[in-house]
């Protein structure tokens, strides 16, 4: 198929392209940068031994958009770019629904006068909010999120649910084709080590800030609190490789062409806590984590996993790679990369 990737650049699309190319799909990339670097568009071609064209745009530049749509047809849209702080989503609400639901909106609004109305969507497991049951299905409600940034994902989950039912209800013989994949907590690099997740500034996410702890960026990790229901009272979550993750994107392709709209979580169906992936970090990388125990962050929920089972059943996709794979991809990555793609 001929897809094109939006966010190609980030940590997730950049795995996905290595991914989509090496299943012998033809991938066209757009991105603006604004969170990632021209270099992992080398390291993307080195990977998979091809070129792949590539436009430094914004999915909210409508005429920018129309010129790749002329330029190239499609068969699937790849949709990653948007922003993703959680934290920097509450002190800039406007710039995350402009970014996120604006780009969605300029996006599919090209997408479906060029004719191509199949698109996959990177949606997250915050759009559960405090979820009703554990481990998560995909048909446990949508809770209240906590931040702007899991009400873009609610929002935009919503706007292509609509998109699809509108044209049923028109009669329209070819509807929207859409799938939603709800990532749980996407960690690992790629096992070369020449991809992988380079935050801008202090990490928010736990494994890499443990792993600029390792590299010795960052002096210790602060365990956000230690007074939860769970096992050893810290926050449980189910962290997934990105090499499954970005499987789970090929897999996905099957699901578009059977038409509809599709939901599917992706993760292990394995919740590890904070002090578990500290010591499988240790055990990986021989570098010893020091750690204080801070007051809970707010907005954090006890425990969030998946079950995966939908996507066993529907795209014969589970995740394969173990959190001792996770920890040494990512470490092998920070090793090698310590300041990301600056140097
Ligand atoms: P990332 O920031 O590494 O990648 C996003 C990419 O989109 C970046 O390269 C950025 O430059 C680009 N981008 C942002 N706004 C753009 C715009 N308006 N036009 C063009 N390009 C733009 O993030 P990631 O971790 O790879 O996440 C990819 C997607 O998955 C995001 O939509 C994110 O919300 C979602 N997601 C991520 C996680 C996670 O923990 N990493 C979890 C659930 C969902
Ligand atoms: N944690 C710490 N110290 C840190 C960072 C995190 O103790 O420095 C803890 C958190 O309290 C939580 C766990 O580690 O218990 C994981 O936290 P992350 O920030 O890595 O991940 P979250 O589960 O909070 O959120 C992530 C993404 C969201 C996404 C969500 C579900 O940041 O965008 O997974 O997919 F929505």
């Amino acid at each position: 198929m001929k897809i094109l990737v939006t966010g190609g650049a980030g940590y997730i699309g950049s795995h996905t392209q290595v991914e989509l190319l090496q299943a012998g799909h033809e991938v066209v990339c757009l991105d603006n940068f604004s969170n990632s670097s021209p270099k992992v568009q080398e390291r993307v071609e080195r990977l998979a031994g091809k070129k792949v064209p590539f436009y430094r745009a914004d999915v909210r530049d409508r005429a920018a958009l129309e010129q790749v749509f002329r330029e190239h047809r499609f068969d699937c849209v790849i949709h990653f770019a948007g922003l993703k702080a959680v934290g920097e989503s509450v002190t800039k609400p406007w710039e995350y629904y402009e970014n996120n639901v604006g780009g969605t909106l300029t996006l599919t609004d090209v997408m479906r006068r060029s004719g191509c109305k199949s698109i996959i969507f990177s949606s997250s497991a915050t759009v559960y909010g405090d979820p009703s049951e554990i481990p998560i299905t995909e048909d446990c409600p949508k809770g209240r999120c906590t931040n702007p940034y899991g009400w873009t994902k609610w929002m935009q989950e919503e706007i292509l649910r609509d998109l699809h039912e509108a044209d049923v209800k028109n009669g329209d013989a070819d509807p929207w084709r859409v799938v939603l994949l709800r990532y749980f907590n996407p960690i690992g690099a790629h096992p070369s080590g020449l991809l992988g997740e380079a935050p801008n500034g202090i990490p928010n996410n736990l494994m890499p800030y443990i792993t600029q702890v390792a590299v010795g960026k960052l002096e210790k990790l602060h365990v956000f609190g230690n007074d939860y229901d769970t096992p050893d009272g810290t926050g449980v979550r189910d962290y997934i490789h990105v090499m499954d993750l970005a499987r789970g994107h090929a897999a996905a392709l099957q699901a578009i062409q059977a038409g509809g709209v599709e939901v599917f979580n992706l993760g292990t169906g394995r919740g590890y806590s904070v002090l578990e992936i500290v010591a499988a970090f240790e055990a990986a990388s021989g570098v010893k984590i020091p750690y204080v125990i801070d007051p809970r962050r707010a907005g954090d929920i006890a425990v969030c996993y998946a079950d995966p089972g939908k996507a066993e059943r529907v795209l014969g996709w589970h995740a394969e790679k173990s959190i001792e794979d996770m920890c040494r991809d990512s470490w092998n990555w920070q090793r090698n990369n310590p300041n990301g793609y600056r140097d």
